[in-house]
């Protein structure tokens, strides 16, 4: 189904190395356009390293990495990183700003009219579920968890990005809250039809929210497919299905669900 679909992200043979350690080798392996790849592994897997691949917080040592059709080297910094919206877990919103101007940076950056910047704000804000009225004027500090994540998924969407990257987003929050936002994010993203690019080591997070997922093992992408194919551990011929890190998180996952 994939195969026909325009790719957004190429990895290409890519390897980067920090003090001749590589933290991640050899990927290879394309995002498609509107999908929405899940990178799981343990924690130092290389999941971070591999998302700044992309919006070239960091460069390839070895290989490259192309955006849009040009390698990321090639592409002016500001204006890739204007293509893909980041969401981090401690949300990076600047706390002597309002809600209002945080979700409202990249089209103030981009000299928007301030009353467009505006509706675009406010639009966003109902989005993510928060009413403008109420939140806009806030500041970060008078918000909880949930609603922080919210004003940081409205601002990395503000400037309509192609491409969102986010790197365990939801990580901090209580598991209610938790499931809440991972289920009108599966919501949004289907509606919105952005390429997303989500990283965890929750294998139930990742269930939820993939379109495919991907393994990530000592720095190496050690398995790739759907959700279906992640779940087959026995398909003839291909030793990938087998890999011993994917048997370890399937028995995490049976486990939680064997303790209810
Ligand atoms: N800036 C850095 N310099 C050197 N080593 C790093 C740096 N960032 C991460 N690492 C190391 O690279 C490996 C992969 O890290 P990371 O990509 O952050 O993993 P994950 O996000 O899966 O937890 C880990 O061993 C980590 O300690
Ligand atoms: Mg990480």
């Amino acid at each position: 189904m994939t195969q026909n679909r325009q790719i957004a992200v190429e990895f290409r043979d890519v390897t980067f190395s920090r003090n001749h350690r590589p933290l991640v080798s050899n990927l290879n392996f394309s995002i498609y356009q509107g999908e929405a790849l899940v990178l799981l592994g343990r924690s130092g897997s290389g999941k971070t390293t591999t998302m700044k691949l992309i919006n070239r917080l960091f460069t390839p040592t070895k290989g490259e990495v192309v955006f849009d059709s040009i390698p990321t080297t090639q592409w002016d910094e500001i204006k890739l990183r204007r293509k893909i919206g980041y969401v981090i877990q401690e949300t990076g919103l600047f706390p002597h700003f309002t809600v209002e101007r945080n979700v409202g940076l990249v089209p103030s950056l981009e000299a928007w009219k301030p009353k467009q910047i505006k509706t675009r704000v406010y639009e966003l804000l109902q989005l993510v579920g928060l009413d403008p009225g109420q939140f806009a004027g806030r500041y970060p500090h008078e918000l909880s968890g949930g609603q922080r994540q919210r004003v940081g998924v409205a601002r990395a969407l503000a400037a309509d990005p192609p491409v969102l990257l986010m790197d365990e987003p939801f990580g901090a929050l209580d598991p209610i809250t938790r499931l809440e936002l991972q289920q009108e994010f599966r919501r949004l993203q289907q509606e919105l039809g952005k390429t997303v690019v989500f990283v965890t080591h929750d294998i139930q997070e990742a269930f939820i929210l993939a379109s495919r997922i991907g393994l990530m093992y000592g720095g190496e992408l050690v398995v790739l497919g759907t959700k279906e194919e992640f779940l087959q551990t026995s398909s003839a011929g291909d030793s990938r299905s087998q890999h011993p890190e994917k048997l370890v998180f399937l028995q995490c996952l049976r486990s939680l669900q064997d303790n209810i």
